[in-house]
């Protein structure tokens, strides 16, 4: 063998072996976030700047001033996702940024860095739906999980069972038809005195509550049996707090919190069993911020066990939003050819999928 051809077979596999980098940003809603994610499964950094303590004097998320915050902490989120990941821009392969769903003045924020890095640098643009990053959050968790299977996304904005096909193949078995399970979480905190953000707080007072000290409705969408409703859920609660005060009668916060969240979780497992049953498979798959309550992980897992399927979900702190869940997405659709121009904008009502039949 020439001196020549070695040389090359060496550099072709030094080229192959080299792990691909992507820089991704997440600026969809409260949380300013950076992270440098290696070939879509290997966390080098993840920065994540919350505005948590700023909008809980407001008792949510004010839109301006989200998006004023995150200008202000965009750079040096980015700046400290690249040191810590031990890297400069110049390592980096491509860029990909969450362009939807989410608040447009804050999504924009993080498509306009992201395309300015872009062009600076010449490399690929990735622009990722949030949800699909949400659900990719478990091919970082588990480097061993491959499509296809069935994800419960269960966020502040959105709750989707969806059939994951394939690497950005997305069906859409059964959504929220009202609230979101996450935003019901908040409403119904905040009702009972606990504050935002809703859902840790009902999560850690429910431990010292009793979840039947109270029967709310487990609610059922009649005309697809894979959807859900959280308004109702939310309604029944404020129902009862309400007579309970018009009789002068106090009430325990904790069994409150018990006693709904036992009913949104009851939800969200009857239908995510239905799913699992529909289409047959084997692997299910938790994601998004609720999907970091205590309770749900837990009869998720037991009823996933009892039926054979194997369980997967993220750590915590990968199921509510940050920006390495947006760098493996990004990763897959990099995979499939899909890179996006400077023409790129930020989608408020990106949908996600078609219809699962
Ligand atoms: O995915 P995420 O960080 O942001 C969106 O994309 O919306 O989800 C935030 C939601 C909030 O509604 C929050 O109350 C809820 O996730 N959440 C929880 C828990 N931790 C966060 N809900 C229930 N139990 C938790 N431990
Ligand atoms: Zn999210």
């Amino acid at each position: 063998m020439s001196e020549e051809l070695l040389e090359e077979i060496k550099q072709n596999m030094e080229e192959e072996a080299k792990e691909f980098k992507i820089l991704a940003i997440e600026t969809s809603c409260d949380e300013t976030a950076a992270a440098v994610v290696a070939d879509g499964r290997k966390v080098l950094s993840n920065v994540i700047s919350s505005q948590i303590d700023l909008h809980t004097l407001y008792g949510g998320v004010v839109p301006e001033i989200a998006s004023r915050k995150h200008i202000e902490n965009i750079n040096y989120v980015i700046k400290k996702a690249l040191a810590d990941a031990d890297c400069t821009l110049d390592d980096i392969d491509a860029i990909g940024v969450t362009y939807g769903p989410g608040l447009v003045g804050a999504l924009l924020v993080g498509v306009a860095e992201a395309k300015a890095i872009a062009f600076a640098k010449d490399i690929p643009l990735i622009g990722v739906h949030h949800i699909e990053g949400h659900i990719c959050a478990n091919f970082v968790e588990d480097p061993n999980l491959e499509p296809p299977f069935v994800c419960l996304v269960v966020s502040g904005g959105h709750t989707h069972l969806v059939v994951v096909e394939d690497y950005g193949q997305y069906k859409i078995l059964g959504r929220t038809r009202d609230d979101a399970a996450g935003e019901a979480f908040d409403k119904v905190a905040r009702a009972i005195g606990l504050g935002y953000p809703g859902g840790p707080k009902i999560d850690k007072a429910s431990q010292e509550g009793d979840p039947n000290a109270f029967e709310f409705p487990r609610a059922k969408v009649t005309d697809n049996i894979y959807d859900f409703s959280f308004s109702g859920m939310k309604s029944a609660v404020l129902n009862e707090l309400n007579a309970l005060e018009m009789k002068g009668e106090s009430y325990n916060q904790a069994d409150v919190a018990a006693s709904f969240q036992a009913a949104v979780v009851d939800t969200l497992v009857e239908r995510a069993m239905l799913a699992l049953e529909k289409t047959g498979s084997k692997k299910f798959a938790l994601a998004g911020g609720v999907a970091s309550n205590t309770l749900l992980r837990k009869r998720m897992k037991e009823e996933c066990e009892k039926r054979g399927v194997k369980f997967y979900c993220p750590a915590p702190i990968l199921c509510t939003d940050n920006a390495v869940m947006i760098g493996s997405a990004a990763y897959y659709e990099y995979k499939n050819g899909i890179t996006h121009g400077l023409d790129l904008n930020a989608i408020p009502n990106l949908k996600l999928g078609e219809r699962y039949e």
